[in-house]
């Protein structure tokens, strides 16, 4: 796979998770190897990376995603979202059954700093998190970038011994080898809508 190809469709991977075959840990700690060298505010470093493989955690993770997504989700799908609903809804009542759950930490609670500090937050674990997404996707494995735990972000800390008040929870991403390595690129707004030169 080229560069190019694999920057285009690395994509949300829900129904084509293959959630009967286990995912080596070797593939995962190379995948975390290649995240460890994107970059971080002030070279600072400072992301923490859960794995979660174990079924009774991986259930409570499942539970809290599902209670957050019945209190967040539409009513009905905004119009042209029908396909992504219906695979958000795969995912959110198979994602006990994902072989592994990966949560991107990084230290510190973002939600009370100044503007500038929260961006540099998240923009230490967004290149990170990616940069893993992409490297799963290469060798083989789906990944999707979640946030609905988030809403019982405390509840899922207690379940995995993270140190709530100092440790943000940034993600949860369901990681499975795919069924099917085909993937194309995706339905993206028009560029020239959205790229601005020079001035806005
Ligand atoms: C910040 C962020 C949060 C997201 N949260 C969720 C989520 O909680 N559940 C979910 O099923 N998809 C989630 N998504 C995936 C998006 O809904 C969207 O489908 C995806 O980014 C585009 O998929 P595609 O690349 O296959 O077109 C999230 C994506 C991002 C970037």
């Amino acid at each position: 796979m080229t560069p190019d190809e694999l920057l285009s469709t690395t994509r949300a991977v829900r129904k084509r998770l293959d959630l009967t075959r286990p995912v080596e840990r070797d593939l995962l700690e190379e995948c975390l190897g290649l995240a460890f060298q994107a970059p971080t505010g002030g070279d600072a470093q400072n992301w923490h990376f859960v794995l979660v493989t174990e079924p009774s955690r991986k259930q409570a993770l499942a539970d809290l995603y599902r209670r957050s997504k019945a209190e967040n989700d539409p009513a009905e799908p905004p119009p042209g979202k029908e396909k992504m609903m219906d695979a958000s809804a795969y995912l959110a009542a198979h994602l006990h059954e994902v072989p592994v759950l990966v949560i991107p930490c990084i230290q510190g609670r973002p939600e009370s700093l100044p503007y500038m500090a929260q961006a540099v937050t998240w923009g230490s674990i967004l290149p990170a998190t990616w940069s893993f997404m992409l490297a799963a996707r290469s060798r083989g494995l789906g990944t999707a970038w979640t946030s609905l735990h988030l809403g019982y972000e405390r509840e899922a800390a207690g379940v995995l011994g993270i140190p709530y008040e100092q440790v943000a929870q940034t993600a949860l991403i369901p990681v499975a080898h795919t069924i099917g390595t085909d993937f194309r690129p995706g339905p993206r707004h028009p560029r020239d809508q959205r790229v601005h030169w020079d001035s806005w």
